[in-house]
């Protein structure tokens, strides 16, 4: 490590990137229209009321659209999504383009094949930094058996038993 000076963006993204974590695509409604971008914080919140937080950046164009729909679902990656990881990664493009999906109890997308799915409502959000953090109200929650798409480093990888 060449330096510890926090202010160092390149140094930041660094450290940081060594907190291996699962990625996760957030999908909302824009009107009749679904939307969604590729979002690796997000995380577990309270119990008791079940709720989760996730970050979107305030540069993020589908989170306005997502926010105005007033709900969303939180679509864990499996090991073999890493090519629509990287679809709605990209601003600009028709990210739904061949994806198939159902919508949740709060009317958002759920992606087919997704390890786990969590429709929320927004509960709140705060601005943080250039990111936003916005806590969601649980609402309906699933799961199925299988191996979750990893993140660690900049780089894509598979859990191993
Ligand atoms: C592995 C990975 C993790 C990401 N995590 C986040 C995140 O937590 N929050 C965020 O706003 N963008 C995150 N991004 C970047 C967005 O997916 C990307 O900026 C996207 O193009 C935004 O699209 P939009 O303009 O349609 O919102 C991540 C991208 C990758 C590849």
């Amino acid at each position: 490590m060449a330096t510890s000076n926090a202010a160092d963006p390149s140094h930041y993204r660094s450290v940081l990137s060594h907190f291996a974590t699962g990625v996760t695509i957030v999908t909302g409604m824009d009107h009749a229209t679904p939307v969604g971008f590729t979002c690796q914080s997000f995380s577990a919140l309270s119990l008791d009321p079940p709720l989760i937080w996730i970050a979107p950046s305030r540069s993020s164009t589908s989170w306005p659209k997502i926010a105005a729909g007033g709900s969303f679902t939180v679509n864990v990656l499996a090991a073999d999504q890493e090519d629509l990881c990287r679809q709605f990664s990209t601003s600009g493009v028709d990210k739904f383009a061949g994806v198939d999906f159902t919508l949740g109890v709060t009317g958002t997308p759920r992606i087919a094949g997704a390890l786990a799915t969590v429709d929320c409502t927004i509960s709140q959000v705060t601005t943080a930094g250039d990111h936003f953090m916005v806590v969601g109200d649980v609402a309906a929650l699933d799961a199925r058996s299988g191996m979750p798409l990893l993140y660690f480093r900049g780089g894509f990888g598979q859990f191993a038993l």
